[in-house]
Parts: structure tokens; C-alpha cells; sequence
């Protein structure tokens, strides 16, 4: 990614002070999204990177990496994944507790979401490519790696558009992480 094709992303996204509570900054991706070049200019950044990995699926969370895990998934001809917030899944699922500031959080994936026992037509692991919009903790995103692992399949990498670098969300990640932009 050239400097200037990061620039044109790192623009594109806004922080919002105390949303959605005081001392958080959020990043608002929605900004990225409405702007066509900045959107284009992820995308085939994206598709560039992975065409070589000879993926089976794109896995997304819910909800702001189904939007770049859809997109993703169409332009190298491959399936989409939704790794859901609990409750939202209607067929068998297999789900993961994750901890959040306070209390717990839960995400779920469908048990056949990556074919038979997590295989591909030649019986080996389907290869995943998990994506979201932001690493913070990383809570979240090591969770769906577990679900991606319990369901038989084979997290390749887990790419984020951000990753909040300060509160080391890596440590303790199961799979190679790619962040497009490292907020320091
Ligand atoms: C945000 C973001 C990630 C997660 C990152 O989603 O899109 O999924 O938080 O946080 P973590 O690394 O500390 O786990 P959020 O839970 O706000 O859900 P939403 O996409 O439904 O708004
Ligand atoms: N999820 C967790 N922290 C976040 C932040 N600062 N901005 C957007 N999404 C988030």
C-alpha cells in the first residue's frame, strides 16, 4: 500500500470523542464507506494482497466486517461467512464467550458454515480469511478465531482496517494478523 493510498483511507475515517461512552474515541468507518475513492482504494488493496492465498471462504464479524467481507469474498470469487452476536444464527451453531470491559459477550457461527466437519471438496481445512473492521482488545476477533478452529476449519489470517496498536490486541493471537492502518 503506497503512502498516498493510505493516506486516502486514514482520511476517510473520522473520530467521534465519547461515543459511545466518555474517553472512548470511536472510529467511524461509515465515512470510509460513503467516500467511492477511499472505499475503491481499500478494496483493491485488499483483493491485491489476497488473490495469491488461495482462500476458501471470507469470514466476517458482525457487523462492520460484513460490509468489507462481502465485498471481499465477491471480488476474489469466493463465499462469505457471518460470525454473528448470539441469537441471530437459525440453523445449529457453535459458539464462543468473550470478555468485554465489563461483563461477557458471545459470538456464534453456523456448525457447516466452512462445508463438512470445516472441509473443503478435497477434505482438507477450509482455508479462512477472518476480517473486521477495528482490532481494539482483540477480544472479539480471538474468539471467532476459536470458532473458525472448533467448526474443523483453518483461520489463514485475521485482517482488520485499524488496529488500536496501544492496547496490544495481538498478544495472545492465534493467527498472522494484517491491520491496514496501526492507530498509535
Ligand atoms: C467493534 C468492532 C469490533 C470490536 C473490536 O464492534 O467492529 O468487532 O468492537 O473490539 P475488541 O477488539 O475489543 O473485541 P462492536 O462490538 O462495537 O459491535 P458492532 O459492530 O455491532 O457495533
Ligand atoms: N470497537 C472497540 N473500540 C472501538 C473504537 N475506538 N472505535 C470503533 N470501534 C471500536
Amino acid at each position: 500500500l503506497s503512502p498516498e493510498d493510505k493516506t486516502i483511507i486514514l482520511d476517510s475515517i473520522r473520530d467521534i470523542p465519547d461515543f459511545p461512552k466518555p474517553g472512548i474515541v470511536f472510529k467511524d468507518i461509515t465515512t470510509l464507506l460513503s467516500n467511492a475513492t477511499a472505499f475503491k482504494t481499500l478494496m483493491d488493496h485488499l483483493t491485491e494482497r489476497y488473490l495469491g492465498y488461495e482462500l476458501d471462504y471470507i469470514a466476517g464479524i458482525d457487523a462492520r466486517g460484513f460490509i468489507f467481507g462481502s465485498v471481499l469474498a465477491d471480488r476474489l470469487g469466493i463465499g462469505f461467512v457471518p460470525v454473528r452476536k448470539k441469537g441471530k444464527l437459525p440453523y445449529t451453531t457453535v459458539a464462543e464467550k468473550y470478555s468485554l470491559e465489563y461483563g461477557f459477550d458471545e459470538v456464534e457461527i453456523h456448525i457447516d458454515a466452512f462445508g463438512e466437519n470445516g472441509c473443503c471438496t478435497t477434505g482438507e481445512p477450509s482455508k479462512v480469511l477472518l476480517i473486521d473492521d477495528l482490532m481494539a482488545t482483540g477480544g472479539t476477533a480471538k474468539a471467532a478465531v476459536n470458532l473458525i478452529d472448533k467448526v474443523g476449519a483453518h483461520c489463514v489470517e485475521a485482517c482488520f482496517i485499524m488496529e488500536l496498536a496501544f492496547l496490544n490486541g495481538k498478544e495472545g493471537f492465534s493467527a498472522p494478523v494484517y491491520s491496514v492502518l496501526e492507530i498509535e
